[in-house]
């Protein structure tokens, strides 16, 4: 890093790297050098709005423009091949959540990363959103309090669904956000796991529709979660989200559901983003710059972030586990790092 200034490529310039890219653009300290994506328009527009390089792929980026960091916001399942590169180039990484689709695949990037001292953080966001953060501050200062109940509901638009590649489920891209933040919010593990899902929207062969799966989890207590992509789309970007989290003292609620503002039109309800990413007098910012913002300061700092690698494989576990409960009706014990 020449002048205390990180040097940033941007693996894939669709929603959520363009939001990345925007946002790092305006965060000091770092710089975004490059833009790469296989859609070259994509690439290209990116690249001239933050005034980087617009390249093809990671190969063509690592060889024309010298980099720290990559972030990489790739279609969930093919994150493997292009985070291994850059683990190899000797570069930070943002990886966007999930880690990877398989754990064989997670294991491996686990391993590659341990050879290599930098920065290597997952994209689990909710880690920055104030409501989780409230929620995990006031469990953490807690003493003597257990958790004794867990449970999430939460609806995505059925556009969100379609618009995925294919090689993910509802489960390592929506439900993955869950498993983390659970984990996040009580510092408690998930010790067993039983699950069911369905598949009845047409036209999404293989592509559960939704999942309702029991965790068991270290402290004896349960915590469900009951996820689908099929509501309207006139939903927008906002996510039907409701937590409760039940301990021997209080009961934790988070609700997501509109965000506190909607706007009402010839063509039903409209709910903006006023918390994820939105732009604030010309700034672009939300919790996606928190996090961001993050990922340079570790760098800078040599702080661990708070999701790192660890905690994107033990996601991908559960989501592992969960996935094979689907497959064989039967309770599954998603294996752990220690
Ligand atoms: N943390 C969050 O809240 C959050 C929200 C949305 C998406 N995500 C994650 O971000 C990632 C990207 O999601 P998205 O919605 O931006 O997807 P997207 O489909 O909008 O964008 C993916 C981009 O990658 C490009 N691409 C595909 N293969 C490539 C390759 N080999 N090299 C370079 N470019 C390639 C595609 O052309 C596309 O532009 C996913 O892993 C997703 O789960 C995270």
């Amino acid at each position: 890093m020449r002048d205390g200034i990180v040097k940033i490529g941007v693996i894939g310039a669709g929603v959520f790297g363009s939001r990345h890219a925007l946002v790092l653009a305006g965060i000091p300290r770092c710089t975004v050098v490059a833009v790469a994506d296989t859609d070259h328009e994509k690439a290209q527009r990116l690249a001239m709005e933050i005034g980087a390089a617009a390249c093809a792929n990671i190969r063509d980026l690592l060889e024309k423009c010298p980099v720290d960091a990559l972030v990489i916001a790739l279609p969930d399942a093919l994150h493997l091949d292009v985070t291994l590169a850059g683990i190899r180039a000797g570069c930070h990484i943002l990886l966007e959540k999930p880690m990877t689709t398989s754990l064989a695949d997670a294991s491996f990037l686990l391993e590659a990363a341990k050879q290599q001292d930098r920065v290597f953080m997952m994209g689990h966001i909710m880690r920055f959103d104030p409501r989780y953060i409230a929620v995990a501050d006031s469990l953490q200062d807690a003493v003597g309090e257990v958790v004794l109940n867990v449970s999430v509901r939460k609806g995505l638009a059925l556009g969100s669904a379609l618009h995925q590649f294919p090689g993910t489920s509802l489960v390592h891209h929506v439900a993955v956000h869950d498993i983390d933040a659970l984990r996040y919010m009580t510092g408690l593990e998930v010790s067993g796991v039983y699950a069911c899902a369905t598949q009845q929207v047409p036209d999404r062969e293989g592509m559960y529709d939704h999942v309702a799966v029991i965790c068991k989890l270290s402290n004896g207590s349960l915590f469900s979660i009951n996820a689908g992509w099929v509501l309207p789309d006139s939903i927008g970007g906002a996510m039907d989200v409701n937590w409760n989290i039940v301990t021997s003292r209080r009961s934790f609620y988070i609700d997501l559901q509109n965000g506190g503002v909607r706007i009402a039109d010839g063509n039903g309800f409209h709910f903006p983003d006023g918390f994820r990413y939105q732009q604030r007098h010309g700034v672009h910012a939300g919790f996606i710059r928190d996090m961001d913002e993050h990922f340079i300061d570790c760098i800078h700092s040599g702080k661990t972030p708070v999701a790192n690698f660890a905690d994107g494989w033990t996601a991908v576990s559960i989501c592992d586990s969960i996935l094979k409960s689907i497959k064989t009706g039967t309770t599954q014990v998603p294996q752990s790092l220690i």
